[in-house]
C-alpha cells in the first residue's frame, strides 16, 4: 500500500501508460470528433487511473488527465500582465469598409516597401511579388466568446490569462486545465516541429448552441438563472473560483494566434496555424489561406450563410495580412493591428427599449403578452414586436414596461427578448400583470390546467375568430390567395363572414363580387381573383383540411398523421380517444383536443357548411403530393436516382433535392424513399422493385422539385 514510499515499477507504467492513452482518446474525441474507443471504456480507464493516483498522489503529475475535473477554489483571481499586450480588432461593416482596409493596407505596404526595404529580411523581390499576385489574406470566422491566452513552457501548459483590458488579464489556469480540448502538454507525437522553449497561444472559448441550450434547460430546472447567450456562458463558467463548476460546463477552444514564441521560426499566419494544430490544438476548419481581397469577400457571403447551421455561434469574419513581414510593417495602432480586420456581420442581437405590453388572443383563444418596442434592426430586420409567451416567462425574466432589454433574432425565429439590462433601470418602470377577461370580447379568461397559458372563454370572440380565419387560409391550410390579413379583420368586423365555412358562400355571381367589391382597397378585378381562389381550393386533402380546422395542437405534423391513420374525415370524426391516442406520435393531449373537437356540435355545424358550400376531400396521390406540399414530400426523404434524365443532368437532379432538403444516396435500400427512373434505368431499378421502394418518372420527379 501507499506506505511504502517505493512504488511498483508496473504501477508507474501502468499510470504512465493510462494517462498517455486518456489524452489521447481525449483528443481524438473533443478535437478530432473521431472516438477510438466507447465512452464506457473511456470512463473506466479513467476509473483506474483515479485510483492508481490516489493511491500514490506523488505519481498524480499536474498534467494527468484527471486534472480536467478541476481543482481547489480559490479566494480570488490574480491578475497577471501579457508579454505582448492582446489587442483589439477594427471593424468593417459593409464591403467599402473592408475594401478600404485593403487599399490602406496596399498603399501602406508598397510604400514600406519603397522607403526602408532594409526592414524586411526576404528579397524585395520576392515581396514584391507576393504584393502584386495580392493573395495577402488569410481569413477565419469571428468567434463569439471569450478569448483567453494560455501559456506553455517547455511544452507544458503552466499558465492561461483572460484577455482583460488587454494589458492584464485574471489568471484562470485552474479552469482552463478542465476544457478537454485544451491539450495540456503539446503533442509531440510525429510532430516534425521542435517543442517550442515557450509558447504562448491565444484563443477563444466557446460553447456550442446545443449544449448552451441543454446547459439552459437544466438551470431552468434548478431554478437558476439562465445565461442570455452562449458567450455569457462561456464568460460566467471561466470566472468560476470554483473549477469543479467549470469543468462541468461545455467549454471549448478554437485557437487563432500566438504572443511570444521561443524556439519556432514561421513566416506566414497560416503557418503558425498549421503548427499549432500539430501540437494538438483544435484550429476553426473554416479558415482559409492566401485569399485576394475578392476571394475574401467571396468567403464572407459563403460564411454568412453557413452562419446559422454551425455548432458555434460566430458573429463575423477576421481577415488577417497572411505573411509575417507585412503584419510586422504595418505595426499596430494603440488598441489594434493594421494588419488585421474584423468584418462583422448584422447584429442578430441588440438592445432597446419596451414602450408597452400588449396581449394578442390567437385563434385556440390562447391569450399572448406582446412587448411593444422601440423599433430596433436586428440583422437586418426592424424589429418592433417581441412575444412574451405568458406571465411565467414575464416575470421569470422580469421584464417591464419601460425596460431596456436584449432581443435577438435567429435565422427566420421570432425575435424574443433574452434579458433586461437592470443597470439601466430607472425606477419608473412598470410591472405586468395579465388581463382577468379577454381585451377584445370582454369575456372571462381562465387558466388551462397545468399549462402557462390562460384562455378566453368566448369560442365566438371576434380575435379568436380572425385568427382561425387567417390560419384557414394560409398556405399549408387553404392556401388561398388574395385574402389577407387585413382584407380578414375586414370580413369579420364587417359582419360579411361569422366562420371560415361563410368564405365558400362566394359565388363566381354578380352578387358575390360586388359584396367583396365593396371592402376596402378591393376592386371588381380582385374580389373575381379571390372568388377564383377560393374555387381552386375547394378541392383539398385530408391532411391539409384537419391542419385548416384549427384544432388545439394539431399542426402539419399531427394532421399528417391524422389522415395517415384514419384516411376518411368520417372515421377521424368517430374515432374514440384511444383509437386516436394510439397513433404513433400523438399522446394524450392530442388526442383529448382532437377527440373533443369533432365532439363538439359546433364543429361538426362548421364541417358540413365547408362541404355543403363544395369543398371536397381529393385523394393525395404523388404528384399532388409533391405540387401541393412540396416540402413535406421531399425535406428529408433519400432518394436514388438511375438511369438518364433527357432534361438535366444527374448532378443537376442532385442540387435540385439537396437544395430542397433531400439526401440523395447511391445505392437502393429499404432506407431509400424514391427511386428516379431516367432512360435505361438498371440494376437499381430491379432492386427498388424487389425492396417495394417507391419508383418515379422523371416528369414526376420534376413535379416534384417544381
Ligand atoms: S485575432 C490582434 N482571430 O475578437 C488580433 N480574434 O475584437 C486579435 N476573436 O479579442 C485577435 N475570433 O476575442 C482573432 N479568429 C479570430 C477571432 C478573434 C474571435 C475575438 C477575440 C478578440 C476580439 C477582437
Amino acid at each position: 500500500m501507499t506506505f511504502n514510499n517505493k512504488i511498483d515499477s508496473k504501477l508507474v507504467k501502468e499510470a504512465q501508460y493510462l494517462q498517455d492513452e486518456l489524452t489521447r482518446h481525449n483528443f481524438r474525441y473533443h478535437n478530432l470528433d473521431d472516438p477510438e474507443i466507447s465512452d464506457a471504456e473511456y470512463d473506466k480507464m479513467m476509473a483506474r487511473l483515479v485510483e492508481i493516483e490516489r493511491l500514490y498522489p506523488s505519481l498524480s503529475t499536474p498534467n494527468s488527465p484527471t486534472k480536467r475535473v478541476g481543482a481547489a477554489p480559490l479566494e480570488s483571481f490574480e491578475t497577471a500582465n501579457h508579454s505582448i499586450p492582446m489587442l483589439g480588432l477594427d471593424n468593417a461593416f459593409t464591403d467599402a469598409d473592408l475594401l478600404d482596409f485593403h487599399n490602406r493596407t496596399l498603399k501602406f505596404l508598397a510604400s514600406e516597401l519603397e522607403s526602408k526595404r532594409d526592414i524586411f529580411s526576404s528579397s524585395k523581390e520576392s515581396l514584391n511579388n507576393s504584393l502584386n499576385s495580392q493573395t495577402l489574406y488569410t481569413v477565419e470566422p469571428k468567434l463569439d466568446g471569450v478569448a483567453v491566452e494560455i501559456v506553455y513552457e517547455d511544452g507544458i501548459l503552466t499558465r492561461a490569462t483572460t484577455r482583460g483590458d488587454g494589458v492584464t488579464g485574471e489568471v484562470i489556469t485552474q479552469n482552463v486545465r478542465t476544457i478537454r480540448s485544451v491539450p495540456l502538454k503539446l503533442s509531440k507525437s510525429s510532430n516534425p516541429n521542435p517543442i517550442p522553449k515557450l509558447l504562448e497561444i491565444r484563443g477563444e472559448v466557446i460553447i456550442n448552441r446545443q449544449d448552451f441550450e441543454n446547459l439552459n434547460k437544466s438551470r431552468l430546472e434548478k431554478q437558476e438563472p439562465l445565461f442570455a447567450n452562449p458567450r455569457n456562458a462561456a464568460a460566467g463558467s471561466l470566472r468560476q473560483l470554483d473549477s469543479k463548476i467549470t469543468a462541468s460546463r461545455p467549454l471549448s477552444i478554437f485557437v487563432y494566434g500566438t504572443g511570444v514564441v521561443d524556439g519556432i521560426r514561421v513566416n506566414s499566419h497560416s503557418q503558425i496555424l498549421k503548427i499549432l494544430e500539430s501540437y494538438g490544438f483544435p484550429i476553426n476548419p473554416l479558415v482559409r489561406e492566401g485569399l485576394t481581397i475578392e476571394e475574401v469577400l467571396d468567403h464572407y457571403r459563403e460564411l454568412e450563410k453557413q452562419r446559422e447551421s454551425l455548432l458555434y455561434e460566430i458573429d463575423g469574419m477576421v481577415v488577417k495580412v497572411d505573411n509575417l513581414e507585412f503584419q510586422k510593417a504595418l505595426g499596430v495602432k494603440s488598441r489594434s493591428p493594421r494588419w488585421a480586420i474584423a468584418y462583422k456581420f448584422q447584429a442578430i442581437e441588440a438592445t432597446t427599449t419596451v414602450e408597452d405590453i400588449t396581449v394578442q388572443v390567437g385563434r385556440t383563444g390562447a391569450l399572448t403578452p406582446v412587448a411593444l418596442l422601440e423599433p430596433v434592426n436586428v440583422g437586418g430586420v426592424t424589429v418592433s414586436r417581441a412575444t412574451l409567451h405568458n406571465q411565467d416567462e414575464i416575470d421569470r425574466k422580469d421584464i417591464r414596461v419601460g425596460d431596456t432589454v436584449i432581443v435577438v433574432r435567429a435565422g427566420d425565429v421570432i425575435p424574443k427578448i433574452v434579458k433586461v439590462i437592470e443597470s439601466k433601470r430607472s425606477g419608473d418602470e412598470k410591472k405586468f400583470l395579465m388581463p382577468s377577461e379577454c381585451p377584445v370580447c370582454k369575456s372571462p379568461v381562465k387558466r388551462v390546467d397545468d399549462e402557462a397559458a390562460i384562455k378566453c372563454i368566448n369560442a365566438s370572440c371576434s380575435a379568436q375568430l380572425k385568427e382561425r380565419i387567417k390560419h384557414f387560409v394560409s398556405k399549408s391550410a387553404f392556401d388561398i390567395d388574395g385574402i389577407g390579413k387585413k382584407f380578414v379583420e375586414q370580413l369579420v368586423d364587417k359582419g360579411v363572414v361569422s366562420s371560415f365555412a361563410d368564405l365558400f358562400v362566394f359565388k363566381n355571381d354578380d352578387l358575390s363580387i360586388k359584396r367583396l367589391a365593396s371592402m376596402d382597397r378591393m376592386g371588381r378585378k380582385s374580389a373575381e381573383n379571390i372568388i377564383n381562389a377560393l374555387e381552386k381550393s375547394k378541392n383539398i386533402t385530408l391532411k391539409r383540411l384537419i391542419y385548416s380546422l384549427g384544432i388545439d395542437h394539431t399542426g402539419e405534423s399531427v394532421a399528417s398523421l391524422l389522415s395517415e391513420k384514419f384516411k376518411t374525415l368520417d372515421s377521424l370524426i368517430l374515432a374514440s380517444k384511444e383509437e386516436i391516442e394510439v397513433v404513433e406520435g400523438i399522446g394524450p393531449k392530442i388526442a383529448v383536443s382532437v377527440y373533443d373537437f369533432f365532439h363538439n356540435p359546433d364543429n361538426i355545424v362548421l364541417i358540413n357548411n365547408l362541404i355543403d358550400n363544395g369543398v371536397k376531400i381529393v385523394e393525395q396521390n404523388l404528384l399532388s403530393q409533391a405540387v401541393d406540399s412540396k416540402s413535406d414530400s421531399i425535406r428529408n426523404k433519400t432518394f436514388v436516382l438511375t438511369g438518364t434524365l433527357t432534361s438535366m443532368t444527374r448532378s443537376e437532379a442532385k442540387e435540385l433535392l439537396e437544395k430542397a432538403g433531400a439526401k440523395v444516396a447511391g445505392s437502393v435500400s429499404s432506407k431509400t424513399d424514391f427511386v428516379v427512373a431516367g432512360d435505361s434505368a438498371g440494376s437499381k431499378l430491379t432492386k427498388a422493385h424487389e425492396l417495394g421502394v417507391t419508383v418515379i418518372d422523371e416528369d414526376t420527379f420534376k413535379a416534384m422539385v417544381g
